[in-house]
């Protein structure tokens, strides 16, 4: 299995390169993605978090009477974001900050749904990261994540695995397992996995919605 050592230095490098051309290469790739994420945060409240923000573009897509907060680690993408949000005067847009996943300022209990859209096998330490984002979290909330998420099985599994040096290189993931964040909801205790959606293009991204149980 190739080993792939993500780290801030290497985001923050690769996303300075994405960040002019990024809505072009990716908003009608992900789009499908970015509007299911949007409309399940609002089915579970008003508040809500969005972990690598990047450079806005699901924030239109969240209801008007939700206040949203974003954060990023790439400055160069949450400049691109102010712009969105002022340009489209999106204001149900609270605060967008500069913040690495792993270490979330915010109060705990602060929001109703934090959102991972395409991030979550981008950053280092992913279970320390939704632990972050439990913690921050109001209790019955939902974290909701959208990504590539593999099983790992057969003959797509394999070209995952055999691709993802070369994807490494321009900020993506190929090889990050499904399985990865059910064992972290499985150790927990406190978290369901309270559906996965496939989206656009024909399945190829996922999203997943993690419960927060009440009773846990
Ligand atoms: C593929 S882009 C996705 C951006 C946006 N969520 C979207 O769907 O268009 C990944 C984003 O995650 C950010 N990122 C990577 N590692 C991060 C971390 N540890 N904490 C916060 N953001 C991070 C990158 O800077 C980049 O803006």
């Amino acid at each position: 299995m190739a080993v792939i050592r993500n780290s801030a230095e290497h985001q923050q490098k690769v996303y300075e390169r994405w960040a002019p051309v990024y809505d072009r290469v990716y908003r009608g790739l992900l789009r499908d993605g970015h509007r299911t994420v949007a409309k399940l945060a609002a089915e579970a409240g008003r508040d809500i978090l969005e972990v690598g923000v990047g450079t806005g573009l699901v924030l239109p897509y969240y209801e008007k009477h939700c206040r949203v907060t974003g954060i990023d680690l790439s400055e160069h993408m949450i400049a691109k974001a102010r712009e969105k949000v002022a340009r489209h005067r999106l204001g149900h847009v609270e605060s967008l900050h500069v913040m690495d996943a792993h270490n979330l300022d915010f109060a705990g209990h602060s929001f109703d749904a934090v959102c991972l859209p395409f991030v979550i096998t981008l950053i280092p330490d992913p279970e320390r990261a939704l632990d972050e984002c439990a913690r921050v979290l109001r209790p019955g909330g939902e974290i909701i994540v959208a990504s590539k998420l593999g099983d790992g099985r057969g003959l797509q599994g394999a070209i995952e695995e055999a691709v993802a040096p070369l994807v490494h290189r321009v900020g993506w993931s190929s090889s990050f397992r499904i399985s990865r964040i059910v064992e972290w909801a499985e150790r927990r205790g406190d978290f369901e996995v309270a559906g996965i959606r496939r989206v656009f293009p024909n399945g190829f991204f996922k999203v997943m919605r993690l419960k927060h149980r009440l009773s846990a």
